[in-house]
């Protein structure tokens, strides 16, 4: 897959299938968070990775949309020490993205109870939880290929180009 069929087929995936994911996998994801570029290349966030289903049952507690992480293989919370969440956006989405190109979906999950998070996670202070993503193979796997791509830019649920972009020139 190139990063463009990537990028644009790129889904929030919150039904998981009975299988793990390899640390290698993982690991893969992480490093494409470690690499992301960030404001005068302070890198100020932090990966918690949960993968015992126990833990994950009871942090889906601190999220928006429990069955999410309930029946999620991994999840991985991403916090920052910054003010500025822009970095760790970037940083979340080439998870996402690494992810997605390996086969594994994930979906973002916002918190809504922050200081069980916290405290679960044993995050300090310092740092916020900016969302905790969940991660799992399909049940039915998805593999979108170059001729899909008009397709997708047309079905996909989002505002179109005209709206968003303004050609100033
Ligand atoms: C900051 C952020 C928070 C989100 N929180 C949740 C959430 O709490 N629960 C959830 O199911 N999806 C969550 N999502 C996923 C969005 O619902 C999803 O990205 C959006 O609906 C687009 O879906 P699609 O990419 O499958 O088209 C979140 C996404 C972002 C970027």
């Amino acid at each position: 897959m190139d990063a463009f069929l990537d990028i644009i087929s790129v889904r929030a995936v919150r039904d998981y299938a009975d299988r793990p994911i390899p640390e290698e996998n993982l690991r893969r994801i992480l490093e494409a968070g470690r690499v992301t570029g960030s404001s005068v290349n302070r890198q100020e966030w932090k990966f918690y990775v949960v993968r015992n289903s126990d833990r994950l049952a009871d942090l889906a507690e601190a999220v928006y949309a429990p069955d999410n992480v309930r029946g999620c293989k991994a999840a991985i919370a991403v916090t920052t020490t910054a003010r500025n969440q822009f970095d760790a956006g970037r940083c979340v989405q080439n998870m996402i993205l690494a992810a997605w190109a390996d086969g594994i979906s994930s979906c973002p999950n916002g918190i809504r109870d922050a200081a069980t998070a916290n405290s679960l996670l044993r995050v300090p202070s310092s740092e916020s939880v900016t969302t905790i993503l969940s991660f799992g193979y399909r049940a039915h796997p998805i593999v979108p290929k170059e001729e899909d791509v008009a397709r997708i830019l047309q079905r996909v649920k989002r505002k179109s180009l005209e709206e968003v972009t303004v050609w100033v020139d």
